[in-house]
């Protein structure tokens, strides 16, 4: 793309019509976002590691008593999650396509001896297995599936699940969706970063589809050297407590539960984020 093409832009583009998602699973890219996981400065990709732990506390604690069980962790990045859960015991599998975070998963699990099997493939297409106790998936990544693509992805989520099994998803709340895609256009310019090893100015806008519920982020990625535009969207579902609800029951859970946020309580750093445990 053109500078050009950034004025021609579409104003309001149809979901996931510029982008489903941002390439988490490009090697370079997902290279360059391994490096924000890890980054202790910020929560983007995943949160600092001391909020993990109290997460994985009460995932311990008040999911699964503290017994000791099979979880599959979905979208699981470079294993945060599966590494402290089995630290605790649990034996875990992970899924994700973005191949430097299984890369990493993999290594330091082996390095480690944990009992946790990694996999890269992708959520939509990737076999589930059977058994697990508990199937987790975090940090909001359910909203950027298209609503058919998120049924699917819970409905071999509850077949992997053995009876009486639990599902864990974090999930944004409809406010967070709204107000994403009603949000003001914004830039800023880095040396490197995500979107690229060179030095580059990333302008971004929002958009929302009041008909279908959709919010779309746009990434306008304009190279310093060449004037180059690069683009990346992404759409996110929003879904009420009841859109989850029925969402939920389509898949068939039937019992649902919310709470205000993964240790259980309100969270002020993270009002954005609801947990929901269906069985
Ligand atoms: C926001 S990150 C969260 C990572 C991890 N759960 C955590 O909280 O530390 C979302 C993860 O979902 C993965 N992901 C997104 N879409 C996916 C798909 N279609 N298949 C597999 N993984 C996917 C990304 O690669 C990324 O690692």
């Amino acid at each position: 793309m053109k500078l050009i093409d950034i004025i021609h832009r579409p104003a309001n583009p149809a979901p996931y019509a510029e982008g489903e998602k941002i390439p988490w699973n490009e090697p370079a890219f997902s290279a360059r976002m391994l490096r924000e996981h890890l980054s202790q400065a910020h929560d983007a990709a995943s949160r600092r590691f001391e909020t993990i732990d109290r997460h994985v506390a009460w995932i311990h604690r008040a999911i699964l008593a503290g017994r000791t069980a099979k979880i599959l962790d979905l979208g699981c990045g470079p294993g945060f999650y599966a590494s402290r859960l089995a630290r605790l015991g649990h034996t875990c599998v992970g899924i994700d396509y973005s191949p430097a975070s299984i890369a990493y998963a993999t290594e330091h699990a082996r390095a480690e001896g944990l009992p946790i099997t990694y996999l890269e493939r992708d959520l939509r297409s990737a076999a589930f297995g059977q058994g697990y106790d508990l199937v987790m998936l975090v940090y909001g990544e359910i909203n950027p599936f298209r609503r058919a693509e998120a049924a699917a992805i819970l409905t071999k989520a509850r077949q992997a699940l053995v009876a009486g099994g639990r599902l864990l998803l974090e999930a944004h709340t409809d406010a967070a969706v709204v107000e994403m895609g009603a949000r003001e256009p914004s830039w800023f310019s880095a040396e490197t970063g995500l979107f690229s090893d060179r030095p580059y100015l990333c302008l971004t806008d929002h958009a929302w589809d009041a008909g279908e519920r959709v919010a779309t982020n746009r990434y306008f990625i304009v190279d310093a050297a060449t004037g180059e535009v690069t683009r990346h969207a992404e759409s996110l579902q929003a879904y009420t407590d009841d859109g989850y609800r029925s969402l939920l029951a389509t898949c068939r859970f039937d019992e649902v539960i919310f709470h205000p946020s993964l240790t259980g309580k309100p969270d002020p750093a993270q009002q954005q984020l609801i947990a929901i445990v269906a069985s």
